[in-house]
């Protein structure tokens, strides 16, 4: 089979694993069954701890439909397990139903999972991994800190001027970007488990830190809002108005600088995901102690100068220290910019 397919068919299976729930105890799976001349036979993805893996649901849809025949072409965007857990090895499971060959982008790091490849080679299978597994990494990256890291996932998010400022010179930071970049913050935030802001964002903007609508609505799943930093704060602060008709939303301050003890808190609070949301002084914190996984930066075609950069000191005294970041996604919104980014992996 031309290898182009199988790359199509990967970028497909990584569309689907973006059906599998977002906060799970395991990975956001999706999978492709192709024939030997390339096409489509059945498409699968996890649905979440305790149901099929996505391999195997694709097989169960192709039983289904009546079209598992011997010698076709798995393409799942992880290595295929090799141990029993709530469910079967998949590797069996691929083995069983005659897979010819196994097409995968990321080798599964588990050391009870992983190692599906090995069994099936023994099988006679032919095993191809790595497959666009650059393009499937943001959406594993959040399990794989969640599981190996034992901490949420933390997503770092400014809006800056091209130059790079958060706000001008007097503090004053509304609005850097336009109406569609604040759209899509909010339909982030209503995406997010928890929002976290410094006092000082508190203090200065006074944010009411809500998830809306374009039209001015809430959201009804609304993020826990979390604030951070040891001051007591004015209880008339917007951000401790309660929400009603919501699910979630509420405010709680941990009264802190220790930012481990933050990532334990939330973790025991079954928090599997952070938005950061500012300010500067904070996700430099974050950035230092090597917390913040992933940016979202809203750039804005404005220039502001003066002292408010979107970072501050992260400890990188030469450029070789450099924090470096794979850009995963560009995106156009009205006149300003979305780019998206990950850490690098080492
Ligand atoms: N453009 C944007 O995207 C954006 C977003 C948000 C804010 N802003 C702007 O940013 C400014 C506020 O940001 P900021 O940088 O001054 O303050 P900040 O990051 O919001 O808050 C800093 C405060 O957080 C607390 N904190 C908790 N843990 C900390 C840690 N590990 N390290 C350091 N501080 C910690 C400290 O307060 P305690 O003394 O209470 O411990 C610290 O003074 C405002 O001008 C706002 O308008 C812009």
């Amino acid at each position: 089979m031309n290898e182009l397919r199988y790359v199509e068919a990967m970028r497909r299976a990584i569309a689907l694993s973006l059906n599998s729930p977002a906060f799970d105890v395991n990975p956001r799976v999706g999978a492709v069954i192709l024939n030997e001349a390339g096409n489509v036979m059945a498409e699968g993805w996890h649905r979440g701890v305790g149901t099929p893996h996505a391999e195997v649901d694709a097989l169960n849809n192709l039983r289904a439909a009546g079209l598992l025949t011997p010698g076709l072409t798995a393409v799942v965007t992880l290595e295929p397990c090799n141990h029993t857990g709530t469910t079967g090895p998949c590797s069996q499971a691929l083995i069983e139903a005659g897979i010819k060959r196994v097409v995968f982008a990321a080798f599964d790091p588990g050391k009870t999972e992983g190692g599906g490849r090995f069994a099936l080679e023994s099988a006679g299978v032919e095993v191809i991994g790595g497959i666009l597994a650059d393009e499937y990494q943001p959406v594993l990256k959040p399990w794989l800190v969640n599981k190996f890291s034992e901490r949420p996932y933390v997503v770092v998010k400014f809006a800056a001027s091209l130059d790079g400022r958060v706000a001008a010179a007097d503090g004053t930071s509304k609005w850097i970007t336009g109406e569609d970049a604040r759209h899509d913050v909010h339909a982030r935030r209503a995406a997010s488990q928890a929002i976290l802001v410094g006092t000082n964002t508190v203090e200065i903007d006074d944010p009411e830190l809500n998830a809306r609508k374009p039209d001015g609505s809430l959201y009804e799943n609304q993020p826990l809002r979390v604030i951070v930093g040891e001051r007591e704060l004015a209880k008339s602060a917007r951000v401790f108005a309660s929400m009603v008709g919501v699910t979630g939303g509420q405010t709680i301050q941990l009264r802190t600088r220790n930012l481990n003890d933050v990532m334990a808190e939330l973790w025991n609070r079954g928090i599997r995901q952070i938005f950061v949301e500012g300010g500067a002084e904070l996700e430099s914190a974050l950035i230092k102690a090597e917390l913040a996984d992933e940016f979202l930066v809203y750039l804005a075609p404005k220039l502001i100068g003066g002292p408010k950069t979107a970072i501050g000191d992260i400890g990188v005294g030469t450029i070789g220290q450099s924090v470096n970041l794979q850009i995963v996604e560009t995106k156009p919104l009205g006149a300003d910019i979305l780019i998206r980014a990950i850490q690098k992996e080492n």
